[in-house]
């Protein structure tokens, strides 16, 4: 093969792509792979470009052996790592000396990287939140068995935190069914007509006892009559569900939470028609540094205040998913020590 025809044969790779012949030299290289190792690699040895012993050894492997082989190469470029699977595969007839020379790809498999570490994260982190009931449950089996055999008022005590203990299991398996549910059809847009301003009445009904309990103060700002949008009412009514119940639960120390329904002609993040429902709350507010991992799986802003309050940490990384697939959008603003504000906006 000519020189020529070689270079336009590794400027088609659709990826970072050189060839090293049996001199040792990258004798043809294409734009991205210049990229990633540097302008001027073609002619130099390819052992000064590629230092990563594994990479070296791979390439030497298939010029000798005349075969396949493959590695991997992690590159970072300052901001992040990026994790290459290089295939080596050689080629008889091509280069400087006759013998021939090596292909060699570079595929970005970084994502696939990713995705398997979210994987194992998501498995620790659903083993360790059950882990923590099924342990006090185990504990308090034992007890039960033991030491307080006879004694009625423990026995009473102890049966009351385990179906505390068996609830939060319950509601954390309730709760990852539910968010892989939303997940699987978040491509799917709702079709049905739901009345917000009806829906919003409902919840704050629901969560009467609750609010009182807390010595809360509910209220709803809303215009008159219904407030129409297409959704899904049994995903929205979990959306603000959640919203207002982390008010009462979170931000409830500051005696009040406020829900506020407000239509508008035209919404600049939605570039249309849309309804924006806020939930107001005047507690200890969440500092700036959680906010933006505040909807990720588990993530919780006070890990001990929540648990104890039977959070799953598993609410807002719901919510959204489920604004995700309303095509809206989820607002966060948060003052220490002032309180927060939840922002839902939805198209109309
Ligand atoms: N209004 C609020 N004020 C202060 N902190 C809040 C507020 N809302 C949420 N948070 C923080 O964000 C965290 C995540 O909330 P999220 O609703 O996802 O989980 P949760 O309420 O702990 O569990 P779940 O909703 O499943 O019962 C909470 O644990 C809490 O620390
Ligand atoms: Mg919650």
């Amino acid at each position: 093969m000519s020189s020529e025809l070689i270079d336009e044969f590794i400027a088609a790779v659709p990826m970072p792509a050189l060839m090293v012949d049996q001199t040792e030299r990258i004798i043809a290289a294409n734009t991205d792979s210049k990229t990633l190792l540097g302008p001027n690699i073609q002619g130099r040895h390819f052992a000064t470009i590629l230092r990563q012993p594994q990479v070296i050894d791979t390439i030497e492997n298939s010029l000798r052996s005349k075969g396949h082989t493959k590695t991997r190469h992690l590159s970072n470029d300052g901001a992040q790592d990026t994790t290459f699977e290089v295939e080596c595969r050689y080629m008889n007839g091509i280069g400087a000396v006759s013998g021939g020379a090596v292909l060699v790809v570079f595929q970005d498999v970084t994502h696939l990287e990713q995705a398997s570490q979210m994987r194992r994260d998501f498995v620790a982190n659903v083993s360790h939140e059950l882990r923590t009931p099924l342990t006090a449950l185990m504990g308090f089996i034992e007890t039960l068995r033991g030491p307080a055999r006879d004694d009625a008022a423990a026995r009473e005590r102890f049966l009351k935190i385990m179906t505390d203990e068996a609830y939060r299991m319950n509601r954390l398996v309730g709760d990852l069914l539910s968010l892989n549910r939303v997940e699987s059809e978040e491509r799917v847009r709702p079709t049905e007509q739901v009345d917000i301003n009806g829906l919003l009445q409902s919840i704050l009904n629901a969560l009467r006892p609750l609010s009182d309990d807390a010595s809360v103060e509910l209220s709803l700002t809303a215009p008159e009559g219904p407030v129409m949008v297409t959704g899904d009412s049994d995903q929205l009514r979990q959306v603000f569900t959640n919203l207002v119940e982390n008010g009462i639960k979170y931000g409830g120390s500051g005696g009040s939470v406020e829900i506020k329904l407000i239509p508008s002609e035209r919404n600049i993040a939605i570039r249309g028609p849309a309804v924006r429902v806020q939930v107001i709350d005047k507690g200890p507010g969440i500092d700036a540094v959680h906010l933006p991992r505040l909807t990720e799986r588990f993530y919780r802003a006070d890990n001990h205040r929540s648990r104890q309050l039977g959070g799953t940490g598993l609410g807002l990384a719901i919510v959204k998913h489920i604004v995700n697939r309303h095509r809206g959008r989820l607002r966060v603003e948060s003052d220490l020590g002032k309180g927060s504000v939840f922002t839902v906006i939805l198209p109309r």
